[in-house]
């Protein structure tokens, strides 16, 4: 008895000294993990937030967690994240190569591909023809207004009552997306595309919960015939329906005409050849889900935060109005142009990103090799988990950290500025590629909207809850968006009267255009940039050199538009 009782013991210590997670030398602080699950134990998986709270208070602005036996980094607050992200971006622009997400869709595209040529091309390939290159006569403008206009009449219905905006907003930004990638819009109510998108949700709601996690922490369960297989097949069949949509190109295209993202993928193809190229079918279907995937929940959950505190807010709306009436007049449809010269409506969306918080945690980066961040060692490979949240919300860097006031955006003239840690779209050569595109929806949809309605938190809408649902994009908790029609002065509550008022505000307020402040936003990056090849030149090769320029480069195109 004793002896098996010893001897399962030894056996246990045996196993513990196999699987015995060693930290590397001067690695981040962080929890003790056990061997095989890491931290996981000390996390509730389904929603972690709390426990990683403790952990941040804890530990501060970098610290270790062990997601199974895969060390892990989080960066938290802007200092942190600039040097990683910024300094040092070469060094912590990778992904991680073995995660669910990886295995789904072989690393091929651009979110998960690792930091090297593939996924460089892919991602120039991507930003060119999204900055407008050969996308034919339609502009990226027009296609954005012309499903505003179907978002317009759809909430014309609901004039003067409430509905839940999640399907409309989730329908209008994947219709823009598919209009550029695949040329064509597809009917709200249309079985295929509808199949699409439930897929799509089913697939990211694997990846974001708990099967996932342990997917990604045990390597033994992954064959088994667990709930993460229906991710697999999922994104299987959404790979087939994209392949038949690409066949259908093919056989439809015209020479030198371009009608979208799919017929300018192809003629890359075809200029590259097919020797010596990292354009493929497979990459391109993966990039285009990857358009997909990345472009449409996280604009249309920003879309529906900021209506919340639109609503919320009655006094930020209707200042918003005052400015974009005076702008545009009678004018129905804005134009991207028109942002210059509404300050106020800009630190207004701007806030909204803010708040929205919708990629808290970003994309996981990877180290792509041995490096150090504030002090500490970090080995190739680690996974860094970059904390937007803890910039959007640091206490040090935003005059109301904790409310939703556009005068975070605004200095003592009532321009618009932006902070630098404003990064809801993160940093560094990784930085969200559709930025361009985010930011054009948001003002152009926002803008038409509140030009045309008046939002007004109903009656029978309870007490508003702004706590978001947790997940690799966030979402505001499901809420009724109640609207009148600021033509129609009937659908009014009380405050109606200021539709009559419109155009006849005096215009004393701000009505210059601004100079473009993002100038000096880039300046700064351009300077932080430079400060580090000098600072740092012993160790930079040519490489990095010439990252840099592609990463100033990708930043004119995403920013400049
Ligand atoms: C409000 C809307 C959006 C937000 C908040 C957002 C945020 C982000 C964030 C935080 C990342 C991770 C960056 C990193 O790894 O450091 C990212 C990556 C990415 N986003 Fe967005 N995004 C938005 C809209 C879009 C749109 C509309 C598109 C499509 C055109 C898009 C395409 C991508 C792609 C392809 C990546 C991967 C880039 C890479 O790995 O090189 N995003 N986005
Ligand atoms: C990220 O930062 C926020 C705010 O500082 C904090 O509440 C959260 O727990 C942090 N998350 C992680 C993973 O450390
Ligand atoms: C949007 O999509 C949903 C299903 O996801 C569908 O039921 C609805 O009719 C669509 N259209 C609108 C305007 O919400």
């Amino acid at each position: 008895m004793l002896g098996s009782l010893v001897l399962l013991w030894l056996g246990f210590c045996l196993l513990f000294f196999l699987f015995r997670l060693r930290r590397p030398k001067n690695f981040p602080p962080g929890p003790w993990p056990v061997p095989i699950l890491g931290n996981l134990l000390q996390l509730n998986l389904v929603n972690p937030i709390n426990d990683l709270k403790k952990l941040s208070e804890r530990y501060g602005q970098v610290y270790s967690l062990y997601i199974g036996s895969r060390p892990a980094v989080v960066l938290n607050g802007l200092q942190a994240m600039k040097e990683a992200l910024v300094t040092r971006s070469v060094d912590f622009s990778g992904r991680h190569q073995d995660l669910m997400l990886n295995h789904i869709t072989g690393s091929k595209g651009v979110i998960m591909a690792d930091f090297g040529p593939s996924w460089r091309e892919h991602r120039r390939f991507a930003l060119m023809t999204l900055r407008n290159f050969g996308l034919g006569k339609q502009s990226m403008e027009d296609r954005i207004l012309g499903e505003t206009s179907h978002v317009s009449s759809c909430l014309e219905r609901s004039a003067g009552q409430s509905m839940d905006p999640q399907h409309l907003f989730h329908n209008a930004t994947s219709n823009i997306i598919c209009s550029i990638i695949f040329g064509s819009r597809y009917e709200y109510e249309d079985e295929n595309f509808q199949a699409i998108i439930t897929m799509m949700e089913e697939t990211l709601k694997i990846a974001n919960g708990p099967w996932a996690m342990l997917y990604d922490s045990m390597t033994l369960l992954r064959s088994l015939p667990l709930p993460f297989q229906k991710a697999f097949q999922n994104y299987h069949n959404v790979r087939e329906h994209v392949l038949g949509i690409v066949t259908q190109h093919e056989q439809t295209r015209v020479a030198r005409v371009t009608r979208d993202l799919t017929d300018c993928y192809l003629n890359e193809m075809e200029k590259r050849g097919a020797s010596d190229s990292s354009f493929d079918k497979g990459q391109m279907i993966i990039l285009l889900l990857d358009l997909f995937f990345a472009g449409t929940d996280t604009t249309s959950n920003t879309l529906r935060t900021a209506l919340l505190y639109l609503m919320t807010h009655p006094d930020v709306q209707e200042r918003c109005q005052k400015e974009i009436d005076e702008v545009l007049g009678e004018t129905a449809e804005a134009s991207f142009e028109d942002r210059h010269s509404m300050p106020y409506t800009q630190a207004m969306i701007h806030e909204a990103q803010r708040v929205a918080n919708t990629v808290p945690l970003s994309v996981f980066h990877a180290t792509t090799k041995d490096t150090q961040l504030m002090g500490y060692d970090i080995p190739k490979g680690t996974l860094i988990i970059p904390n937007l949240s803890s910039v959007l919300n640091e206490e040090s860097q935003w005059k109301f950290p904790h409310d939703f006031n556009p005068s975070n955006f605004l200095n003592d003239k009532g321009e618009f500025v932006k902070p630098e840690a404003f990064m809801p779209f993160s940093v560094g050569p990784r930085m969200c590629l559709g930025e361009g595109l985010a930011r054009m929806e948001l003002f152009l949809i926002l803008v038409t909207l509140l030009h045309r309605f008046q939002f007004i938190w109903p009656e029978d809408g309870g007490v508003p809850d702004y706590t978001p649902v947790f997940g690799i994009t966030q979402a505001p908790k499901p809420y009724k968006l109640g609207l009148a029609d600021r033509l129609n002065t009937a659908q009014w509550p009380e405050q109606g009267q200021a539709a009559g008022e419109r155009n006849t505000t005096s215009s004393d307020e701000e009505g210059e255009p601004v100079p473009k402040k993002g100038k000096t936003d880039k300046q700064r990056h351009i300077e932080m940039l430079l400060y580090r090849e000098d600072g740092e030149k012993e160790d930079q090769g040519a490489d990095s050199k010439d990252e840099m320029n592609d990463y100033l480069q990708d930043r004119n195109m995403i920013q400049d538009r």
